[in-house]
């Protein structure tokens, strides 16, 4: 059988949220569930950010899994792409960025050429370090265990690239990774990384009228999602309550709920699994201040 169409292969919104219980008062923007017995329940959005950074101190268990899933390759000789705002690429610091292994999109409005100039300069720095470390390592036949995506010998030719692009829409994203590197079969899968204005990019239903939108609207939207909760204290554990909503967002996902009434399918962990291509256990696991479980979406 061919290989499916780059064009019909799905977008990855890979995020990590966290329940913020709002007041309860109903607007159309959150979702205003009923708790049982008739009155309102808060209602929850589900916080990503803070201040152009993440709400939470840092999650090492979600960074290697998000750095794992969307560096490796469905087949040699393709490298991942992963999308993202220009303010989610400030968000990472300049050391690791552009990240590596993979191409790069960063997404923004800006005309006077000023993001792309930085980008590049950036990227020309980091691929600059990459190989001085993958010279280094295989002068010493191994790695240095501390950056999972950039330390081991030499870039073979089979093996991911480390790039990046600047474009001005999510549309021209997809028409030039198509171009630049899906038409010559060096793509691997599409990921986008955020932040809330991208996110709502890809949900929104695109335009008729554009060609590129049409490519859009056929791809399948699929979400794997880190869910974070602050660890409950010994008392909340005993008296069996929740911990409050400890993370303090101002950003947020661009839907309050991904349940069946607003068109999305929960689905199994071997689907997540087979999505990411690794074991994911959807089972709640504690990493230092938090507890965190992966969970995946698809738009139906
Ligand atoms: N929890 C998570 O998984 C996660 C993931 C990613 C990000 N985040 C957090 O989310 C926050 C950033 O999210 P955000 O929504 O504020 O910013 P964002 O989506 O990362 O970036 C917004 C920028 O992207 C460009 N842009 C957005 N829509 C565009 C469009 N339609 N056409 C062209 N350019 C467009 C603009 O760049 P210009 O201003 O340059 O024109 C805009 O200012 C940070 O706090 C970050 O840490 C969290």
């Amino acid at each position: 059988m061919p290989p499916p169409a780059q064009h019909t292969l799905p977008l990855t919104l890979i995020v990590a949220t966290t329940p913020i219980r709002l007041p309860p008062t109903p607007t159309p923007s959150t979702s205003t569930s009923t708790n049982g017995n008739g009155t309102p329940s808060q209602p929850t959005r589900l916080g990503i950010g803070h201040k152009g950074t993440l709400p939470w101190p840092r999650i090492k268990a979600d960074m290697s899994f998000f750095a794992r899933v969307t560096s490796r390759p469905p087949a040699p000789g393709t490298t991942n792409a992963i999308i993202m705002g220009r303010k989610t690429y400030d968000s990472v610091p300049v050391h690791l960025r552009p990240l590596a292994k993979r191409i790069n999109v960063v997404i923004t409005r800006d005309k006077s050429g000023a993001v792309a100039e930085g980008v590049v300069r950036e990227l020309e720095v980091r691929r600059g370090k990459i190989a001085a470390k993958a010279a280094a390592a295989a002068g010493t036949g191994g790695s240095t265990g501390q950056e999972d995506t950039e330390t081991k010998p030499a870039e073979k030719a089979e093996e991911p690239i480390t790039d990046a692009i600047v474009t001005r829409s999510l549309d021209d994203a997809l028409t030039e990774l198509q171009n630049h590197y899906g038409s010559s079969g060096r793509l691997g899968k599409i990921y986008i990384i955020g932040g809330a204005e991208i996110y709502a990019a890809a949900l929104a239903r695109p335009s008729s009228s554009s060609a590129a939108s049409t490519e859009l609207s056929r791809r399948p939207i699929r979400v794997v999602m880190t869910n974070v909760a602050r660890k409950r204290t010994a008392d909340e554990e005993e008296k069996g309550t929740e911990p409050p909503s400890s993370f303090d967002c101002d950003t947020f996902f661009p839907v309050d709920e991904l349940s069946v009434q607003n068109g999305w399918r929960s689905v199994s962990k071997d689907e997540v699994s087979e999505w990411v291509g690794e074991e994911v256990s959807g089972e709640w696991k504690e990493d230092g201040e938090v507890e965190i479980q992966m969970v995946g979406f698809e738009k139906v």
